[in-house]
């Protein structure tokens, strides 16, 4: 089969890692770059592909089979609509939009058209979290009781050297939480109300450095995200899966699933269970899963290509992509009024599925 050409609208930090996994996955072809910079252009000259300034000159020009959106967030949705338009399926960088109601536009397009989106969720492709899954799905923990992560990290001064992030909507809970909401829907299922706190005690900024919500979930369950940029921790998915090779490794685990039947942490796959009687007094053992270790923006490109060729059902569609900015903004809006989010009735809302 010949290679899928995709193209990549944005050339910084993560068009780069899009850019490089393309170039080195067999089945995945570079047909080019759009990005306005100097150094977009001559990352493009570097690698021998075409580049344009503009991304609808280059989807025009080139007419790949898919898109990589992976411009800052508000140009997410007017780019994924042009790419749309044009035929052209959308693998579409996190968070799928600023708002809501942006969100649904790009999921009715997806649905008008019929052409494919992926949003870009990069861990539902980490083999761990597959395997997390399946070991959920079939039952290993009996009824899931509850979720806890703990996101936890020091970002330095400098970091905050830019003004937007010590800014309201420049915090951990927009540009972070994000992944764990998305992750926390993957593994436990949908999210059906929230409340939180959010507190900048330490930094002092307008922006909350640290954050904590509670979560319920469709199915009973109950989870607890605890998040900060201002923790000198080692807990967080980050430094424990080996995602990112930009941050030291740590063997610490970030995540705590608890069931009727046993309990699971992550990423190390240690599932809990008691080989007989169930009873805080009898000895509840451990046991390690393994999976092969694959890198999991490679595997969402690979799989991108596969939604192209209509080979699998995409993973994480534009309504996913939905949900989990709903939720996200939920906890905003839960730590700022101090009220409970309840996202059942947003749930039943217009169900036009990607
Ligand atoms: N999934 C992940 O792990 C992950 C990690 C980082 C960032 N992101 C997301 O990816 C997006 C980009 O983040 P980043 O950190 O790479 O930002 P960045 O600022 O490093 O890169 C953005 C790039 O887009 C280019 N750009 C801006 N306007 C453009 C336009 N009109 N046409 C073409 N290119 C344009 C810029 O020149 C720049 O090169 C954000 O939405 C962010 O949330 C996802």
């Amino acid at each position: 089969m010949s290679p899928t050409p995709l193209v990549v609208i944005g050339a910084g930090t993560i068009g780069r890692t899009h850019i490089d996994r393309i170039v080195r996955s067999e089945g995945l072809c570079l047909a080019g770059i759009a990005d306005p910079t100097d150094a977009g252009k001559a990352l493009a000259q570097q690698l021998n592909v075409p580049w344009y300034a503009d991304h609808l000159r280059l989807l025009e020009a080139v007419k790949p089979k898919g898109a990589v959106v992976a411009t800052p967030n508000a140009c997410h949705i007017p780019m994924a609509l042009d790419c749309l338009d044009r035929g052209v399926a959308a693998l579409v960088e996190k968070p799928l939009a600023d708002t809501v109601a942006e969100a649904q536009i790009l999921v009715d397009a997806q649905a008008r058209t019929g052409v494919p989106v992926l949003v870009g969720h990069h861990r539902r492709y980490n083999p761990i979290n597959r395997r997390a899954r399946e070991l959920l799905q079939a039952g290993r923990l009996g009824q899931l009781v509850s979720a806890n992560v703990m996101s936890t990290v020091f970002k330095p001064d400098a970091y905050f050297d830019v003004a937007w992030r010590r800014q309201k909507g420049g915090g951990p809970v927009l540009i972070n939480l994000i992944h764990e909401i998305d992750m926390l829907r993957f593994l436990c299922g949908e999210i059906t109300s929230v409340q939180a706190m959010a507190s900048n005690a330490v930094r002092a900024f307008d922006v909350e450095d640290t954050a904590a919500a509670v979560l319920r979930f469709a199915n009973g369950a109950l989870g607890t995200v605890v998040l900060s940029d201002t923790a000198a921790s080692p807990w967080c998915w980050d430094f424990c899966a080996g995602e990112q090779d930009q941050y030291p490794r740590q063997n610490v685990q970030s995540h705590y699933l608890t069931g009727t039947q046993g309990s699971l942490s992550l990423p190390d796959l240690a599932l809990w269970s008691y080989a007989g009687e169930r009873s805080w007094h009898a000895e509840i053992t451990r046991e390690e899963r393994n999976v092969h270790k694959a890198d999991p923006y490679t595997q969402q490109l690979l799989h991108f290509a596969a939604v192209i060729a209509c080979a699998e059902p995409p993973l994480c569609s534009a309504l996913d992509g939905l949900r989990t900015l709903q939720a996200t903004l939920a906890v905003s809006e839960a730590a700022n009024s101090g009220q409970a989010v309840n996202l059942a009735l947003k749930l039943a809302d217009k169900e036009t599925s990607a």
